[in-house]
């Protein structure tokens, strides 16, 4: 079958990394710094739902955004063969309005990084803003400027579901504009079932923020408060204990 084999299974069956423990983490986060009760979450830039799908398991009642029709499609049925229900949009994380405010948002995967200017970004976290309830939160992460040379550029690795295998190579950092920050994300998703073997090849530029910069472009967009920022999926991460942060996990409150 087709579907099968279509790059959102592939790309979900391929990151399906650290999921568990990272909304292990958001969930801490949503009890530990919200000042409501969180049950509606909105998960931006959500992708194939790693996220979105752990968290409705959970119980939360969950929206999605992503620009991707492809991706939105494959999630609804993802939740719609578990018997869940989500709002789940196709749109762009710049410009959007939801129908129900949440009381909390997340952006993961460096989801960010698809941002390539500052204007981007300033939109992106006002429209998040608005679509927050007041002491609500916005959890997102972010790749560090010091993971620019360590670890390497590029990475391999396969998994295996079933009699699916899918083999992976990511390279991150081509391409290089240090006036810009922005650089080049190449991934080639290659599967093999049965015998047959299929290759889907995607790049797209990225772009990283430092976090002083980042602290200013929250400010300057208003609508949220600063609360803590870490540089793991941990809560005893906090970001400033780390030497050589690879990422940045930050947690902002509506105010
Ligand atoms: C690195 S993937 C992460 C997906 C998911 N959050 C995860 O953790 O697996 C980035 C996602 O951002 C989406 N995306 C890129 N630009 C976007 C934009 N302007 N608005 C909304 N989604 C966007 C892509 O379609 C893709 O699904």
């Amino acid at each position: 079958m087709k579907s099968q084999y279509s790059a959102p299974r592939l790309y979900e069956i391929a990151f399906d990394m650290n999921r568990k423990a990272e909304v292990e983490f958001l969930v801490h986060c949503f009890r530990r710094y919200a000042r409501r009760r969180v049950s509606r979450v909105l998960d931006i830039a959500c992708g194939t739902g790693p996220h979105l799908i752990r968290l409705a398991d959970r119980g939360f009642r969950m929206s999605g955004l992503d620009l991707s029709r492809e991706n939105i499609e494959f999630l609804c049925r993802r939740l719609a063969a578990k018997g869940q229900a989500g709002e789940l949009v196709v749109g762009d994380m710049t410009d959007f309005r939801l129908r129900h405010p949440v009381d909390a948002a997340i952006c993961m995967q460096d989801s960010q990084g698809h941002l390539l200017t500052n204007a981007q970004l300033l939109a992106h976290l006002r429209a998040v803003a608005r679509a927050v309830k007041r002491g609500g939160l916005y959890i997102f992460d972010r790749y560090m400027a010091s993971s620019w040379t360590n670890p390497a550029r590029s990475w391999s690795w396969s998994r295996r579901r079933g009699g699916l295998i899918v083999r992976a190579s990511f390279s991150a950092l081509n391409d290089v504009n240090p006036v810009t920050q922005v650089f080049r994300e190449r991934m080639l998703l290659e599967a093999i079932e049965n015998g047959t073997r299929r290759v889907y090849r995607q790049s797209h530029l990225s772009r990283m923020v430092f976090p002083q910069e980042l602290r200013a472009m929250i400010d300057l967009a208003g609508g949220f408060e600063f609360v803590e920022w870490f540089f793991g999926f941990k809560p005893h991460q906090i970001l400033e204990r780390s030497k050589h942060p690879l990422i940045m996990v930050v947690v902002l409150r509506k105010k």
